[in-house]
């Protein structure tokens, strides 16, 4: 049961998330941030869930150039497909870091921890005279390892539907209001 408070696109995520079954695919979404030279730029994430009702978190590393894109400019998109229910959520709202992440570190498993000892992301792959990556254990949170919060302003769902479908947008003015849209 949904605590009544929650913002009720919260239900219909539920829904469609519960629909799409148990697979690693269900927490994948797809954040867009604008880089400094004004460009869009998209990739992949794991949903690592609620913060609060309607901020979402993301775990990632401080050194990859999403973390230049916040920085200048913190407006941020997330796209959530569900194929099982041909239904799409688009949520806008901005991005912050949330400087309290160590129950979040320590939540991963040893072999996630490690992402975070690799060579720097998008960096030019330096020759190594050892090939295999060690997985250690008791690794200690670096500084590179960031949570990010989204914090939702709007949700645009789209659902799929015969003979019609249907589009519903949420904006919160002080309480989340919902209106149905054409889709
Ligand atoms: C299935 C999947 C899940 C991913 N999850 C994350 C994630 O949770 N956090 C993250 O920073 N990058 C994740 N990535 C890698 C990003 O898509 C991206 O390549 C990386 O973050 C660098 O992006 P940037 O250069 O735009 O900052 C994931 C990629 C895939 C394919």
């Amino acid at each position: 049961m949904l605590d009544n408070n929650l913002p009720s696109w919260r239900q219909d995520l539920k829904s469609s998330r519960k629909k799409e079954g148990k697979s690693p695919s269900n927490r994948w979404i797809q954040l867009a941030t604008v880089s400094e030279e004004n460009e869009p730029r998209l990739r992949t994430v794991v949903f690592r869930g609620w913060h609060k009702d309607s901020s979402m978190i993301i775990f990632t590393d401080r050194r990859s150039e999403k973390i230049g894109h916040l920085m200048s400019n913190p407006n941020a998109e997330i796209l959530w497909f569900f194929l099982k229910t041909k239904t799409q959520y688009r949520f806008k709202g901005k991005i912050r870091e949330l400087s309290d992440n160590k129950n979040h570190w320590d939540s991963l498993s040893e072999q996630s921890k490690s992402t975070w000892f690799w060579e720097s992301p998008g960096e030019k792959k330096k020759p190594k005279v050892q090939s295999a990556i060690e997985i250690l254990s008791n690794l200690p949170k670096p500084e590179n390892f960031v949570v990010l919060n989204f914090e939702i302003d709007s949700v645009d769902l789209l659902k799929l539907e015969k003979p019609i479908h249907k589009r519903y947008l949420w904006e919160k003015i002080k309480k989340w209001e919902k209106v149905e849209i054409n889709p």
